[in-house]
């Protein structure tokens, strides 16, 4: 059943001309991928497009709208404009395969052969992505917004302490004005981590094209971390192949990019552990560089791998605050990746600790210094 009614076209479809227009108005309405309903006075369905189909399902000529689109919302928008009433817009969200939003339009159809026969075009568009990206960012906001209330308040407090029973205590001066140190720089931190994040949504879609060696990156951040790594009283082995390729990548972001990994893996490891970077052409994928750096930590549970990348996704709060953390260190990693046209993968078995691994598209032949 893909039949307009006649009242769809532009009157009785008896001559040539009628039928060809009325032939084009269905091709059109099929090739929408907004899902159109044809109702009648009492919601039977008189026509659907072929999106429609795709969502609710094939065979519903002749029956109820309220079979397929079971929202009193809807229905109250489709009595409305069979009442009189030239159009409405209502948002409602449907349980189909999964819950989807959609921004459903209802017109009123006349009749030209019978005007007493009104009819309703009910079109329903999937807004669920939009939706979806309208919740993400304001969760967004919310996180940030907590995240840099917690330190203020404690710069607050601090403060506070400082201007009234702590006005005359030198020793408890010092230590306090090194714990709202320790606040401004967790709200710095933040900030700086916010500003990439940013910084690299505008240019994703631009790879970097400088060629880079990985092999000189590592013993860099390895030497940098030394200060994370000592006091977490971790050893960082490097295990570099001979002659590793070089890739294009930007300095700095692949800088990031390791720095967080060890620096993680040094951070929730276990004491006296020791975390191993490998570095070598993948086997599997002679065209890509492996860079795994494995820990001897408690391991991740399956349920939070697929998670960690999310921005302030932490599985214990408390211990990547005391860590210095801010919980967006592997959405940046992901970022920089996706922009180096690279790969972050997650393996990790509780007790047995993890191993985050990068692969990075090394430089074509010829492109090395
Ligand atoms: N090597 C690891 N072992 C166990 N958990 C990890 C490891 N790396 C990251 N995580 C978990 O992933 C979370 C997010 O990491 P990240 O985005 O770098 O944020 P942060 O380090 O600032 O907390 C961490 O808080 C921690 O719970
Ligand atoms: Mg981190």
């Amino acid at each position: 059943m893909n039949k307009i009614p006649a009242t769809i076209g532009t009157g009785a479809p008896q001559q040539t001309g009628d039928t060809m227009m009325h032939k084009n108005v269905e091709a059109v309405l099929n090739g929408l991928k907004v899902a159109v309903f044809v109702v009648d006075a009492d919601h039977r369905i008189l026509f659907r497009n072929a999106a429609s189909s795709g969502l609710f399902g094939v065979g519903l000529k002749g029956r109820d709208l309220a079979d397929f689109v079971p929202n009193k919302k809807c229905l109250r928008a489709v009595d409305a404009v069979l009442a009189g009433q030239d159009q409405a817009s209502v948002d409602v969200k449907l349980q189909l395969v999964v819950p989807t939003s959609f921004s459903v339009t209802v017109v009123r159809m006349a009749s030209d052969a019978n005007p007493q026969d009104t009819h309703a075009i009910v079109s329903l568009e999937d807004v669920s992505h939009i939706r979806e990206a309208e919740q993400m960012r304001s969760d967004f906001v919310a996180n940030v917004s907590h995240e840099l209330r917690s330190p203020l308040t404690a710069l607050y407090g601090f403060i506070e302490t400082l201007q009234g029973p702590a006005k005359d205590d030198r020793e408890a001066h010092e230590r306090f004005l090194g714990l709202m140190e320790t606040e401004a720089q967790r709200m710095a931190r933040l900030i700086d981590d916010l500003l990439s994040l940013s910084k690299l949504e505008s240019a994703e879609r631009v790879a970097p094209v400088e060629l880079n060696d990985v092999d000189l990156i590592l013993r860099r951040v390895k030497a940098s971390l030394q200060p994370i790594t000592n006091r977490e009283n971790a050893e960082v082995v490097l295990e570099i192949s001979e002659h590793l390729p070089m890739v294009h990548g930007d300095l700095d972001e692949l800088t990031q990019v390791f720095s967080n990994l060890i620096e993680n893996a040094a951070k929730y490891g276990r004491v006296n552990s020791v975390v191993t970077v490998h570095a070598g052409v993948d086997e599997e994928n002679p065209e890509m560089l492996r860079i795994s750096v494995t820990d001897q930590g408690e391991g991740i549970a399956a349920k939070h791998i697929t998670r960690l990348t999310e921005r302030f996704y932490r599985i214990d709060k408390g211990r990547s605050r005391n860590k210095g953390g801010t919980g967006l260190g592997l959405a940046i990693v992901k970022h920089i990746l996706m922009r180096h046209r690279g790969e972050l993968q997650i393996a990790s078995e509780l007790g047995e600790g993890s191993v985050f691994s990068v692969l990075l598209p090394i430089a074509v032949e010829g492109d090395r210094l």
